[in-house]
């Protein structure tokens, strides 16, 4: 089975939008290995739109546009292939991509065999350009099969940025991920907007298929084609910390060959990585008696009994509030025992409430087991 747990990789989009290339993308396999990333989990590299011509050859085929990738994309494969990664590649549901190459409508099996002989792993689908007569569940369902008829093993990425309702029919699909958010934007205002919007959706997302909440923005300090004003270190942690409880894909949008130790210590966080890891994929609960305005309370269910506790403050200014645990269900006789996943620092075991103090644009995770009194 793909995507048992959130799917984490790179993606050009954020960072390079046309700009995509053999040098770009070999180096980027090479800094993927050579800064850590791989062995912190990360494996898919994938180049999002622009990277074919303008129009299909003589047999109807995508080419790969031959100034951006000289020897073909079958060589890029083979080259992310050898150093332990997996490859990805972009398409679209429409008879343009929203870059306005061409894409899969109608092409749908073509374009899967095409992908399959360059040894493509992972395919994201996105939606523009969609013929009016066609629905989105059935171009999905179509280019999944047409993947399942290629004879390789490829994760289906849907992108088609939560329209309609695509949280109740996208798993039928066959998908493994699908965006169920608008394009991120390089600061604070786009990327909690897009989170927020989200918090009730998360029952969505499981083994198999997770509610994609765009690709992560963390170092991108305003450079690129998503830049939009940036954010600072700490603010690219309550991000990368968000996407983790909330079990999003990891996808780097940074440009990782140039990435700073800062960035690279935020995405390779070992304990956030293992949240958004957890094999039991169970979705966190918004704490939503007393939610206060501006902050993200929740609960969540670890494997090997374990718990999370959160807060998260989405306002320019600190907070102080706190959880009553008879909210989240503790049972009367029981207490959590809790400590701190960025710090390590243990906690006094709580019974009836645990105080956040939460810094503007700041965020607390505890980690606990039970423990009978
Ligand atoms: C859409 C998607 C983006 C990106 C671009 C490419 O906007 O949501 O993630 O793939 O298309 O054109």
């Amino acid at each position: 089975m793909l995507a048992k747990t959130p799917p984490m990789g790179w993606n050009s989009w954020n960072t390079f939008a046309e700009d995509v290339t053999e040098a770009l993308l070999m180096e980027t396999a090479d800094a993927m290995v050579s800064t850590g990333l791989q062995a912190a989990g990360y494996e898919y590299v994938v180049i999002d739109d622009c990277w074919s011509l303008r129009t299909r050859g003589a047999d109807g085929r995508l080419v790969a546009d031959p100034e951006k990738f000289p020897h073909g994309m079958k060589y890029l494969a083979d080259y992310i292939h050898s150093k332990g990664l997996k490859f990805g590649m972009y398409s679209c549901a429409g008879t343009r991509t929203c870059a306005g190459y061409p894409s899969s409508f109608e092409y749908e099996l073509l374009d899967a065999q095409t992908f399959a002989g360059f040894g493509v792993d992972f395919l994201k689908y996105d939606f523009c350009n969609k013929p009016t007569h066609a629905d989105g569940p059935l171009l999905y369902h179509r280019m999944s099969m047409a993947l399942k008829a290629s004879g390789r093993e490829i994760l289906f990425s849907a992108c088609n940025w939560g329209c309609d309702q695509v949280e109740t029919w996208i798993r039928s699909t066959g998908a493994h991920m699908y965006r169920s958010t608008g394009d991120i934007f390089d600061n604070f205002q786009s990327m909690s907007d897009i989170a927020r919007s989200q918090i009730m959706k998360l029952p969505y997302a499981g083994p198999g298929c997770f509610n994609d909440i765009d690709m992560l923005v963390c170092g991108m300090h305003d450079k690129g084609n998503v830049a939009a004003g940036g954010m600072n270190d700490a603010e690219y942690r309550f991000h990368f910390a968000l996407w983790c409880v909330m079990q999003s894909p990891l996808m780097i949008g940074c440009d990782i060959r140039s990435m700073d130790e800062v960035t690279r210590a935020t995405l390779c966080n070992k304990e956030l990585i293992r949240i958004n890891q957890d094999a039991e994929a169970r979705p966190a609960y918004s704490i939503s008696r007393k939610q206060p305005e501006g902050l993200f309370l929740g609960f969540k269910h670890l494997e090997n009994n374990e718990f999370l506790l959160f807060g998260f403050n989405f306002k320019e200014k600190p907070d102080l509030t706190f959880v009553e645990l008879f909210d989240v269900g503790l049972p009367k006789g029981c207490a959590l025992q809790l400590h701190d996943v960025i710090t390590g620092e243990e906690e006094a075991a709580a019974v009836d409430y645990v105080h956040f103090l939460l810094p503007a644009h700041g965020f607390k995770i505890y980690r606990g087991t039970l423990v009978t009194l």
